[in-house]
């Protein structure tokens, strides 16, 4: 009777085997704070009610890590890895540039500070039908001399041949891609996609989605915040250890973060955020983070019938062709990254039918509207308070740089009084509290851009100018064709522009 076990003894038995395998714990599902308890509201980002209990399983070493073969053969692996560094001198520390793969996307390659690093994690973030996949299957296309493998978890292969086919397709005045070295595999579990890199051996690594993926590891669901750390940190450790740039794609949430835990943008080494208006053809790709590079530059791209063109001369697109001069529609130079770049920036004031005044901004912040509106009211005596007033960058691309101030202020007025300002004039400053017109940086880049594009005057900061002292920074005026105009004052460009 030696096969008799009490059945009590073997569900209590049970219970305690489970109770001692798995873990369960809170996160927070906004910045993926980790918890032992529910929590009302996160201590770390002070949102209300996020909490939700995830099972965490403790790490097996039964479960194959990324090199399968190697951990089973030689026992522990941890050991190594976990050998611990001396501290040692900065200067005897060897440097040499990182080895940088350069793509066919000048684009591309410009946001990333010159090309992929190798070993690097790039995350790429972007609202759902932005063209996050299309960029990447288009990379992936484009390097015929590179092993490349496209991982997605949303979509089937046949979904992904379509678009490729799309793609690929010969365009008129340039061949079509080859797609050669271009591998797709349909898979959502880490453990699966592991086999499969050692078996490929790529050069590069691109996930579709981050949020589809699992990891055995852990017990909890796609997409949630354990889930997508761990298979996060998984990606991060093969991209060490093998030297192989990973790009993962991931969602964002409606507020425009990037959607899982904070923590992810602190894990991978460069954040690329895919922008723009669905219904505007541009996008932009900028870098929010960047270990290897600037993490202001950006690239433009254009959304076609057959994929992602670069726009490698911003300017020329952004303005619109026009002859006659136009009230309200002015043009600024500005800076994205350390390329300069002119806008069309335009207003329209009109009297309020309602009580409340409209104040709307597309592209600028509206904040920094109001403010534009209340120095021109209070230092320029303009009566704007009953005025409704709408500002647009054309394009449908963001401007963060300050230096379209003057620009702004000038279509303001331009509209309000209905006199059109010159289409051969551009406007460069800052505007500050007191009416003053403040410098800006880079201004020779900013007055050459203007000066190849043809304008005959830009209005910049007096502040620009050489100021009696040597400085570094001062400005030569005389190799300059395009006549400079120095303000000091906001009433000053008023008089200048309508006196
Ligand atoms: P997609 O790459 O699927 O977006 P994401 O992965 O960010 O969700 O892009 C889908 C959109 O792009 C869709 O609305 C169609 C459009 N598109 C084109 O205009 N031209 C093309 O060649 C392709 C492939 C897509
Ligand atoms: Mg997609």
């Amino acid at each position: 009777m030696s096969s008799f076990i009490c059945p009590s003894a073997h569900s209590k038995f049970a219970h305690l085997n489970k109770l001692a395998k798995t873990k369960s714990a809170y996160f927070c599902q906004s910045c993926g704070y980790e918890s032992p308890k529910w929590l009302g509201k996160c201590p770390s980002c002070g949102q209300w009610n996020t909490f939700v209990e995830e099972v965490v399983e403790k790490p097996n070493a039964a479960i194959p890590n990324w090199k399968s073969n190697n951990s089973s053969s030689n026992g522990p692996k941890s050991t190594s890895t976990q050998r611990a560094n001396k501290a040692v001198p900065v200067n005897s520390i060897d440097f040499a540039e990182e080895h940088r793969i350069l793509t066919p996307d000048k684009e591309l390659n410009r946001v990333l500070g010159g090309g992929i690093v190798a070993g690097s994690l790039v995350l790429i973030g972007g609202e759902p039908g932005i063209g996050k996949s299309t960029l990447m299957l288009q990379l992936a296309l484009s390097m015929p001399a590179a092993k490349i493998l496209y991982v997605s978890g949303e979509e089937s292969d046949r979904q992904i041949k379509m678009r490729a086919e799309r793609i690929s397709a010969p365009q008129p005045g340039a061949a079509g891609l080859s797609g050669t070295g271009c591998f797709i595999l349909t898979e959502t579990s880490t453990q699966n996609i592991f086999k499969q890199i050692e078996q490929l051996q790529p050069d590069l690594v691109i996930v579709d989605s981050i949020q589809t993926l699992y990891s055995a590891h852990i017990e909890s669901t796609p997409g949630s915040v354990s889930q997508v750390r761990e298979c996060t940190a998984e990606l991060l450790r093969f991209a060490k250890e093998s030297s192989t740039p990973v790009f993962l794609i991931g969602h964002i949430t409606k507020d425009g973060m990037i959607a899982g835990p904070k923590i992810l943008e602190h894990m991978v080494d460069t954040v690329l955020q895919f922008e723009g208006d669905r219904h505007h053809v541009y996008r932009i790709l900028r870098a929010i983070k960047n270990r290897f590079g600037s993490a202001s530059e950006l690239g433009i791209y254009e959304m076609l019938g057959a994929g992602l063109r670069e726009v490698s001369n911003p300017s020329e697109i952004l303005l619109s062709q026009r002859d006659e001069a136009l009230s309200g529609i002015t043009i600024s130079a500005t800076l994205e990254g350390l390329r300069p770049m002119l806008i069309e920036t335009q207003a329209l004031v009109s009297t309020s039918a309602y009580g409340t005044p409209q104040r709307s901004a597309t592209g600028f912040d509206t904040r920094r509207m109001n403010m534009l509106l209340a120095v021109l009211e209070k230092r320029c005596g303009f009566r704007l308070g009953t005025k409704d007033v709408f500002l647009n960058i054309t394009g449908g691309i963001r401007v963060e740089d300050p230096a379209i101030d003057l620009g702004l202020a000038a279509a303001i007025i331009s509209s309000h009084e209905d006199m059109p300002i010159s289409s051969k004039t551009c406007f460069a400053g800052e505007l500050g509290l007191s009416g003053e017109i403040r410098a800006v940086n880079r201004i020779e880049q900013r007055i050459a851009e203007a000066q190849k594009l043809g304008f005959e005057q830009i209005f910049i900061s007096k502040y620009n100018l050489p100021s009696g002292k040597k400085d570094k920074n001062q400005l030569d005026l005389s190799h300059y064709k395009i006549e400079i105009k120095p303000v000091s004052r906001i009433e000053e460009v008023f008089g200048l522009l309508f006196g």
